[in-house]
């Protein structure tokens, strides 16, 4: 049985992922949240099990995954102490390290992940880290599943700020790239209808022509000498974007930093 706690924005996206992937039968799946509210509308729709409470979802759950906002952890893990040993858990919190999950739980496998939110519809990525007590067995079944929802990497953990920065928020630099687009459209008189799309199929034809070619060399080749292309990105080039782009990155790399305990 997989136990989620939290259904938010993640555990939502998990849930549907998964079962999306067919991975995985809604029976199999125990959820808890403390606002009823924020699962109504997944288990309208898929007959979920829900528990009662965290002691409850942990007893009857084989792997414990913490979907909770970093800010939360404390009284979950408060009520998960007593934890067997023979459970493994799954953390998907931005910033806390397995070995705080250790203290708190005890001498139990803990796996820590960094999805992004491409797990929603099977293009995640997710990065994975053991904690001290993990097993192999433990590992392959965390990449198992995780893998039904996108691509996933084993990471040393002291890289979990770097790959938080990169693709944990990175789908957000492409929305904004996507909004940008979508918005000089509308605002030069193309309907929102055909701006929205002209922005998501650029997006899409980008991410699926990358799989064969490097997007460097694909760049090159859509942008022909004196053409329109050329004229845009000299100008973004002479903006700087490459290192404005940097500091953003490097700025939430800090950021992740400071979240971490
Ligand atoms: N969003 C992303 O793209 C992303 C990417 C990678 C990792 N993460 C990580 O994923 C985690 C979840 O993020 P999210 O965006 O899904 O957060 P979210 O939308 O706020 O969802 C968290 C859910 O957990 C519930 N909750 C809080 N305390 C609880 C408790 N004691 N028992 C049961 N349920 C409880 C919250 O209820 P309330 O609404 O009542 O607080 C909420 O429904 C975070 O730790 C974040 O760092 C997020």
């Amino acid at each position: 049985m997989l136990g989620i706690i939290g259904a938010g924005k993640m555990g939502s996206a998990i849930i549907t992922g998964l079962l999306k992937s067919k991975a995985i039968t809604a029976g199999e799946i125990l959820l808890y949240d403390r606002d009823p509210r924020q699962y109504a509308s997944l288990t309208s729709v898929y007959p979920l099990k829900t528990a009662r409470n965290i002691p409850e979802l942990v007893s009857l759950s084989d792997i414990c995954l913490l979907a909770v906002k970093p800010q939360d952890k404390e009284n979950v893990l408060k009520e998960m102490s007593g934890i067997g040993k023979r459970k493994l858990v799954v953390s998907i919190l931005a910033g806390i390290p397995t070995g705080y999950l250790e203290q708190k739980l005890g001498k139990i496998p803990v796996v820590r992940v960094m999805p992004n939110i491409g797990i929603k519809v099977g293009a995640g990525m997710s990065f994975y880290s053991p904690g001290r007590f993990t097993r192999p067995a433990d590992l392959k079944k965390v990449a198992r599943l995780f893998a039904n929802l996108g691509e996933v990497s084993v990471i040393a953990e002291e890289k979990m700020d770097l790959v938080t920065a990169l693709s944990g928020s990175g789908p957000a630099y492409f929305f904004l790239l996507m909004e940008i687009l979508a918005e000089y459209a509308q605002k030069s008189g193309i309907s929102k209808n055909d701006s929205a799309k002209m922005a998501r199929q650029s997006a899409l034809a980008s991410a699926l022509l990358t799989k064969s070619e490097p997007a460097g060399q694909l760049r090159a080749a859509v942008t022909s000498k004196s053409g329109t292309t050329e004229a845009a990105i000299l100008v973004l080039e002479k903006a700087g974007i490459r290192k404005m782009f940097g500091s953003a990155l490097k700025a939430a790399r800090n950021r992740a930093r400071e979240l971490s305990l």
